[in-house]
């Protein structure tokens, strides 16, 4: 027997049940199913045996109607299946893909999202295929995978093209959604100069497109452009306090250029800008080895290993569920706001005291599913990287008044979403 998962109430800062995600606003529907999107990424079948398989698949042979692929809601996945004997692991192609709304021809917009085999980008082009539209992604794998969006190959619908986005691309579209760059420390360390190739050559080759497709651009810029900042909470006004030559400029001065190129061709070419500055985002999906605070602490947790904090962890953070984010950068797209806005939440932590948080949030789920610990895991400090900065905090009343943005999520309910998806990766060998 496959094992189950049960039920998960999700709650809301006001203490409501979450049952969809999105609204629809400025003209733009961007609702689905919170079940939709949670079939898309957690597994409650992670372990199952050859002849679990060949059991799901005469269930499935015997089942006409569409009900077995959404009970358990796990069934819209590309299938995996580990073989603990061989260390192996097989994949089988989907048979059916998960509804998508049927839009009509003038609703129904041909979207090109760059790294949207990313963390971000794969849950963008979740929510906008769910939604009826035609979707595009190029990326060249750097960071992203093609498993992030396997469920979607093959559908009408959707493409997927291997293309570094330092070269140009051309294809006809209505939005393009620019994600494309490594967003976590070591990744964008790892070769500074492509770093910074991909942020302003990309960004051109975008925009470049935008420019002759008459397409709407928005890019993900970060909190990273106020650097270590002087005033808190950061609103977009701040012309932030960032070290030009550190080993993080790459990064922090690349989204800063890139920002500039995008509000160059809206002024020059009238090409129609988005800028989204996206703080510290978490969630299924994020790679677990990208040095992220939030899926360091969550894996070591998981593992029972220390747990490691850099610096004192006075250091303050504010951490947002993915589910935000989508909704702002979707909402942000169609609305007129062409200044920058920021899109985060505000709820601050030390990180010291986030360290707890996540150990607790870990015992909890591993309580729920019968998990027995050894012991608990210990929280150890350690010295902090360069040019870390001290505190990031948002000011989203711009979100909030122009875009009537505001994260839903909270941290714990997030948490514990993240938690359920890397314990099943655990469980299936991938992690
Ligand atoms: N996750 C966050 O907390 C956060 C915060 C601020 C800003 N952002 C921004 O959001 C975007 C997505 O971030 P993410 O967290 O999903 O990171 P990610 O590393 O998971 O995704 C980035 C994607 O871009 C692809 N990519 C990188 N360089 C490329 C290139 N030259 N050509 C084509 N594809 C390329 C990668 O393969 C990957 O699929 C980035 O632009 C990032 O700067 C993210």
């Amino acid at each position: 027997m496959a094992p189950t998962a049960a039920p998960i109430k999700t709650l809301d800062k006001e203490g409501r049940e979450i049952t969809t995600v999105g609204y629809t606003r400025f003209g733009f529907d961007s609702e689905v199913s919170l079940d939709s999107l949670r079939s898309l990424y957690l597994r409650p079948h992670y372990v199952l045996s050859a002849n679990d398989l060949n059991s799901e698949l005469d269930s499935v042979q015997q089942d006409s109607g569409h009900a077995r692929f959404t009970r358990e809601g796990a069934a819209y996945q590309s299938k995996s299946i580990y073989h603990p004997d061989t260390q192996s692991i097989s994949y089988t192609t989907l048979s059916r893909f998960p509804p998508v709304k049927l839009l009509p021809p003038s609703g129904r917009k041909r979207i090109l999202v760059t790294g949207g085999a990313g963390f971000v980008g794969s849950h963008l082009v979740d929510r906008l295929m769910l939604l009826g539209h035609e979707v595009t992604v190029i990326d060249n794998f750097f960071t992203g995978s093609k498993t992030t969006v396997s469920h979607w190959i093959g559908h009408p619908n959707f493409e997927m093209v291997r293309h570094d986005v330092v070269e140009p691309f051309m294809i006809e579209c209505d939005q393009i959604y620019h994600l494309a760059c490594p967003a976590s420390p070591p990744h964008y360390q790892f070769n500074a100069v492509k770093t910074i190739k991909t942020s302003f050559m990309g960004t051109l080759n975008m925009l470049g497109l935008a420019k002759r497709t008459k397409a709407r651009f928005l890019i993900s810029s970060t909190s990273e452009v106020y650097g270590d900042p002087e005033v808190h909470p950061q609103t977009e006004d701040y012309w932030g306090h960032v070290n030009p030559i550190g080993p993080r400029a790459c990064y922090d001065e690349g989204k800063r250029v890139a920002e500039t190129l995008t509000y160059g061709f809206q002024r020059q070419d009238g090409v129609e800008v988005r800028v989204a500055r996206i703080f510290n985002t978490y969630g299924p999906r994020m790679n677990p080895y990208d040095g992220r605070v939030v899926s360091n602490f969550i894996v070591q947790a998981l593992k029972g290993e220390d747990m490691t904090v850099y610096g004192d962890g006075k250091q303050t953070r504010s951490f947002q569920y993915v589910h935000d984010l989508i909704d702002g950068l979707i909402t942000l797209m169609n609305s007129d706001e062409s200044r920058p806005v920021n899109i985060g939440n505000g709820d601050e932590f030390t990180i010291g005291d986030f360290a707890e948080f996540v150990r607790d949030v870990v015992e909890k789920v591993q309580d729920e599913d019968g998990v027995k610990r050894e012991r608990r895991v210990n929280i150890v400090y350690e010295n902090l990287p360069m040019d870390d900065p001290q505190r990031r905090r948002p000011d989203t009343t711009r979100a909030k008044e122009s875009l009537q943005w505001q994260p839903r999520w909270t941290v714990k309910m997030g948490l514990e979403e993240m938690v359920r998806y890397y314990k099943a990766k655990m469980a299936e060998g991938s992690l």
